[in-house]
């Protein structure tokens, strides 16, 4: 699995190898990522020290050889020491200097996932090697961590700085990878899009220069999602070289994939270093998000389901990984704000009635919420609509033999709420400037401790509320106006990591509080949807976008680097809210049950025709749920016109197959069984 022989690091999954040597100079030359391969065919791949003639740069005088980093397929690199392209980390040393030169020093192999402290990590991991470099001139360590997930070939890669000098270190840039192929030729895939359009894929040809991409939005984002994928330029379902990357972060992102005149290509990938910047004490150190990769020779398909099968085993929570999820009906485009117990009750009675396990309250039920101007933050029950409260609710559902679940956006405030009153400096805004609004809301300030403790006690409350089984946290703004009241001016460029930070410490706090409980994450749908938070909540709501057709683009472009129990799909009324499109209930239950599926809409304005299409759909999905979740998803076509999935159990002897036309705007589901 993980060898060192020779001078030679090799790194094996079931089918892949990914392989580099310790160099004359003490860097670490990459020679090889793909298919398995042996020690012989690996040497094959070490270079001769290369100066390049005209105006390139020596390394060393000293060093023996003649070589120029700019030249050599590099694990880490860093600005200042003859290779120009992207670094790996950028720091400001106390000397005012940004060269920065790490040197291998030794290295560790150990049992498992090595664990990240404050960043999510995966579980079940095979084995680490630890590889640990000393940088040259200012006394700093950087150890690089690589993860091996044996069985769903999957590697995953991290690094720690860690200050072992005695002066302060302004850190810059802190990717999680960097990786040199010895070939240009390639192009990209990403996946971009926003509010109610996510996911959309791009493939972009990587000619010259550096194609970035990138989001900036305090989220991992609906703009640019972190799943990547580097491959041949005519790479196909079946056919070509594909690398996938996906990025454990909930934050700003950045990935970039670069060439050089000299037949190379760098990918690099970590935390967005705009606006990003870590004051790094003597003895402290400051982690990167895992970077989870894949490789294919055989096309996308396999890469995708590399990543399903890393998903399902090794991210989502173990509890929820293999568990059916309930057929639900959610509150909001059925009501919006205007909820009170007496209508939701007679909604969920007919859902009951029609097969639905658990019904929804969304937003609306707390402080003086009646349109989004007011009241995050103040997560109390308003009696007006709930005379009962959360529990006389969940009572009267349990009564009538369904589940119930409840919406909440922890992370915001409004101005107008008692919150706001109370601690007007729990939010993030700068003292004295106008702030830029979004949804009347604000972000809560992660950075501060006693917000993060506040949170946990505000929501302990909710989630203990007896009968609630389901929680949908919502979180529905960007970051801007980058300042958390709580830090000093020095560190306001953390601003945004530490927000991030914050998020997973008061999601980790209350998952392991409320093991029992299924959360749903959502960010206006799509903006928040990453490996990152899928740690702690196995499924998101993928798109604000009800509509069918929109949908098949959406889900199409979530099945290459998620499997299918990680989004949540339903089916809506129409004229759809969103786009006003019509398409019969067939097509809209076609499209929503790959995956986990639920209901919006208005159950008691659904006439009996409706009702009976609705209850046999639900029955059909009960009875197909086990290979619906948990089966092999493949993508059979995905263009602009037919976009087709399949879903197989492990022998394939039974196949569910979704096939849709978005010119038709039309979609059918069959089942084939072979016996
Ligand atoms: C945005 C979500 O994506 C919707 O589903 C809904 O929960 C609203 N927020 C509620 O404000």
């Amino acid at each position: 699995m993980m060898n060192f022989e020779n001078g030679f690091f090799t790194i094996n999954t079931k089918h892949t190898t990914y392989a580099f040597h310790v160099i004359e100079t003490g860097h670490l030359e990459h020679l090889y990522y793909g298919p398995t391969t042996d020690l012989e065919s690996i040497k094959a791949h070490v270079t001769v020290p290369q100066w390049e003639p005209g105006n390139t740069a020596l390394y060393s005088q000293n060093s023996g050889t003649h070589r120029s980093l700019e030249s050599t397929a590099l694990e880490a690199s860093f600005i200042g020491k003859s290779d120009i392209r992207e670094p790996l980390i950028e720091a400001i040393c106390a000397d005012g200097s940004t060269t920065l030169d790490f040197v291998y020093k030794d290295y560790e192999i150990t049992d498992g996932m090595k664990e990240l402290r404050a960043l999510p990590n995966a579980h079940d991991g095979s084995k680490t090697l630890t590889i640990t470099l000393e940088d040259k001139n200012h006394g700093l360590t950087l150890e690089l961590y690589y993860t091996v997930f044996y069985e769903t070939d999957c590697i995953a890669r991290s690094l720690k700085l860690i200050n072992t000098s005695s002066d302060t270190v302004r850190v810059e840039r802190l990717m999680s990878i960097l990786l040199d192929f010895d070939r240009v030729g390639f192009s990209t895939t990403n996946f971009v899009g926003g509010w109610a359009k996510e996911m959309n894929r791009t493939v972009t040809p990587v000619k010259s220069g550096a194609v970035v991409h990138s989001s900036f939005t305090g989220t991992s984002s609906s703009r640019c999602n972190p799943l990547f994928f580097v491959h041949d330029e005519n790479a196909s379902e079946e056919a070509g070289l594909v690398y996938g990357f996906n990025l454990m972060y909930s934050g700003n992102h950045y990935h970039s994939v670069s060439t050089t005149i000299y037949g190379q290509t760098r990918v690099v990938s970590g935390i967005n270093p705009t606006n990003f910047a870590w004051i790094l004490a003597a003895n402290d150190e400051i982690e990167a998000p895992w970077q989870i990769m894949t490789v294919s020779d055989v096309g996308f398909r396999n890469a995708s389901l590399n990543f399903h099968h890393f998903v399902r085993n090794h991210i989502s929570p173990k509890k929820w990984s293999y568990k059916k999820r309930p057929v639900l009906l959610n509150s909001w485009e059925a009501n919006y704000f205007d909820i009170n117990e007496e209508k939701l009750l007679e909604q969920a009675a007919i859902a009951k009635d029609l097969g639905i396990e658990l019904f929804v309250m969304d937003d609306g039920w707390f402080g003086h919420r009646n349109d989004d101007t007011s009241s995050l933050g103040d997560w109390f029950v308003n009696k007006e609509k709930l005379p009962n409260g959360l529990e006389g609710l969940s009572e009267k559902m349990a009564a009538l033999g369904i589940g119930f679940g409840v919406w909440v956006e922890p992370e915001m405030i409004c101005v107008d709420s008692e919150l706001y009153k109370a601690h007007p400096d729990w939010a993030i805004a700068i003292p004295g400037m106008e702030h830029s609004e979004a949804r009347n809301q604000r972000m809560l300030d992660l950075c501060n401790p006693a917000v993060r403790d506040y949170i946990v006690e505000a929501m302990t409350k909710v989630f203990s509320a007896k009968g609630v089984t389901y929680i949908k946290w919502d979180m529905n703004r960007i970051l801007t106006d980058y300042y958390s009241p709580y830090l000093d001016s020095a560190h306001q460029q953390e601003v945004s990591h530490r927000y991030v930070l914050g998020l997973y410490e008061v999601l980790d706090n209350l998952t392991k509080a409320f093991p029992e409980l299924l959360i749903e994450g959502c960010s206006a749908g799509g903006n928040r949807f990453d490996l990152g938070v899928l740690c702690y909540y196995p499924q998101i709501w993928g798109s604000d976008n009800t509509d069918a057709v929109c949908r098949m683009t959406i889900q199409d472009g979530y099945t290459y680097g998620y499997p299918q129990t990680t989004y949540t799909n339903h089916v809506s009324v129409c004229p759809n809210h969103q786009t006003g499109r019509t398409v019969s209930l067939e097509t809209r239950y076609a499209v929503a049950s790959m995956g986990n599926l639920g209901y919006e809409l208005n159950l008691t304005q659904a006439s009996d025709e409706e009702k009976t299409i609705i209850e046999r759909e639900i029955m059909e999905y009960k009875n197909q749920q086990e290979l619906l979740l948990f089966g092999d998803l493949t993508r059979s076509s995905s263009d602009s016109e037919n976009i087709s999935w399949s879903i197989s159990n492990s022998d394939k002897s039974k196949v569910i197959t979704m096939d849709a036309s978005i010119k038709d705007e039309k979609a059918s589901l069959t089942i084939k069984v072979t016996y």
